[in-house]
């Protein structure tokens, strides 16, 4: 369907290096938009928990009622038609199926996303799921310290195969883990995430054992479904020095290794980097040469979330990083400082990132397919007179979709792209604040309206299609 109700005129990138079998589609993940937490047999997740703790979330907000998505679905499918959407990637929240993490099965869960999953599909809309979207069962964090313990690997692979047995007949694409370096870091390094922990050694445990969980779901998965196509979903933060100083392009390659590389070394070369493992050995966990072949499986795709970019200096001897070590101290909202241009996140528009990443994954990595799971921008949002006018998000979809444009006539295996998100949700703790969305939700009315980047991006696939 072509969208009618505003023209509008803003500018396509050049798609002439994307195949036209290129996947256009959105993103989000099953706590951030469901609600519903109490309902049909759910357990409790450590994000209920996490915002129980009102300081723990701006204003205090909840995942509830989130875009009450698990009522509101068909009429958010609907909405994904009128946006030409060929593909959507969700999520499963996994207190859905195991409300203790294991053990007994909740037949509700699985039959909710059987339900979302052939609606998706009768509109004519491929399904990306995703198994790990960092809503852990609370049960689990409660007996195993989450994946702190080794054995949540298992657990997790255990949950994966369920999930697969129930809807393999259905999803062909499937993603293990979002983000492993965001739940690892955020969750028990800077405790910005649920479930909240300061520990570095704590850190390495969590990603080593999501990676294998990763590599055990893969092998089951394979094992069960031969025609799936399995992916794991990273995050990729390309980090400049913040100066010529010698001291701070060293930080940058640490903070490199420290952030981007831990996980595509072991996933793509079998190894962690060796300069990591050597100065991080106090507090470097068990990682046994079966552990690394088990991670080092190869991928059917690979799934890139990038928004921006990083700088790091040298202090204390570590690397600095302006985000993630001081705490998003960059003022979170919109600006131009310097030239340079800052989402609602205070995060730095800079498009070229996205072919950095291209570029290195196919110089240094073997060229794997990708995918960009996610890409967007949160801006502030609003509805005058049934419209939502953001420009800026039209300009930062278009710059980044250029990007992969340009890095795919470079050589460049990238197959789709995922706007993040669909709509408006519960952005972890930054709240209902933060509007990613090419759909505005309106949280009291739980009115939904089209944003003018939405109309735009539906245009840009029909034009790319025909
Ligand atoms: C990455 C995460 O996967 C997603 O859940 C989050 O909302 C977006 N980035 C924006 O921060």
């Amino acid at each position: 369907m072509t969208p009618t109700a505003f023209s509008i005129t803003a500018g396509f990138p050049d798609l002439d290096a994307l195949p036209k079998d290129f996947i256009w589609g959105a993103a989000t993940s099953a706590l951030q938009i469901e609600g519903a937490t109490g309902l049909d047999g759910r357990g409790r997740s450590i994000w209920d928990t996490f915002s129980d703790r009102r300081s723990n979330i701006r204003a205090g907000d909840r995942p509830e009622p989130a875009c009450e998505h698990y009522h509101r679905y068909p009429q958010d499918i609907r909405l994904m038609q009128q946006l030409n959407l060929q593909a959507y990637r969700l999520s499963i929240a996994w207190p859905r199926i195991f409300p203790k993490g294991r053990g007994r099965i909740n037949q509700a869960g699985l039959d909710y996303y059987k339900r979302l999953t052939d609606r998706l599909l009768n509109a004519g809309i491929r399904p990306f799921v995703t198994l790990f979207h960092w809503d852990l069962p609370q049960s689990l964090y409660d007996s195993h310290r989450g994946f702190l313990h080794r054995d949540m690997a298992a657990i997790f692979a255990d949950y994966a195969e369920t999930v697969v047995r129930a809807l393999g007949d259905r999803v062909t694409d499937w993603i293990t883990m979002n983000e492993p370096f965001e739940h690892a870091a955020l969750g028990h390094l800077t405790g910005h995430h649920a479930p909240g922990h300061h520990s570095l050694s704590g850190y390495f445990k969590v990603m080593h054992h999501q990676l294998l969980g990763h590599g055990l779901a893969l092998q089951r998965i394979r094992a069960l479904q031969p025609d799936a196509r399995v992916g794991i979903t990273l995050s990729q933060t390309p980090i400049q020095p913040a100066s010529d100083r010698q001291r701070d392009q060293w930080a940058a390659g640490f903070a490199n290794q420290l952030i981007n590389r831990i996980t595509l070394h072991p996933l793509l070369k079998g190894e962690y980097p060796e300069e990591l493992q050597r100065r991080m050995r106090w507090f470097w966990p068990e990682v046994t040469a079966a552990d690394l072949d088990c991670i080092h499986q190869p991928l059917d795709f690979l799934g890139i979330n990038h928004y921006s970019c990083e700088f790091a200096s040298y202090r204390w001897y570590i690397p600095f990083l302006r985000c993630w070590i001081s705490g998003a101290a960059v003022a979170e909202q919109e600006a131009e400082i310097d030239g340079r241009r800052y989402t609602a996140m205070g995060w730095e528009v800079r498009p070229e990132g996205m072919a950095e990443v291209l570029r290195m994954l196919r110089q240094e990595y073997g060229n794997p397919e990708v995918i960009i799971t996610e890409n967007g921008a949160a801006f502030e949002d609003h509805v005058i007179n049934g419209r939502v006018s953001d420009p800026k998000r039209i300009d930062y979809l278009r710059d980044y979709i250029t990007e992969v444009n340009r890095a795919r006539a470079e050589g460049s295996h990238v197959t789709g792209y995922f706007v993040w998100s669909l709509m408006d949700n519960f952005e972890w703790a930054a709240g209902y604040q933060k509007r990613f969305g090419l759909i505005h939700v309106d949280y009291a009315s739980q009115r939904r309206t089209i944003k003018d980047s939405g109309y735009w991006y539906a245009r840009l696939i029909a034009e790319h299609k025909r």
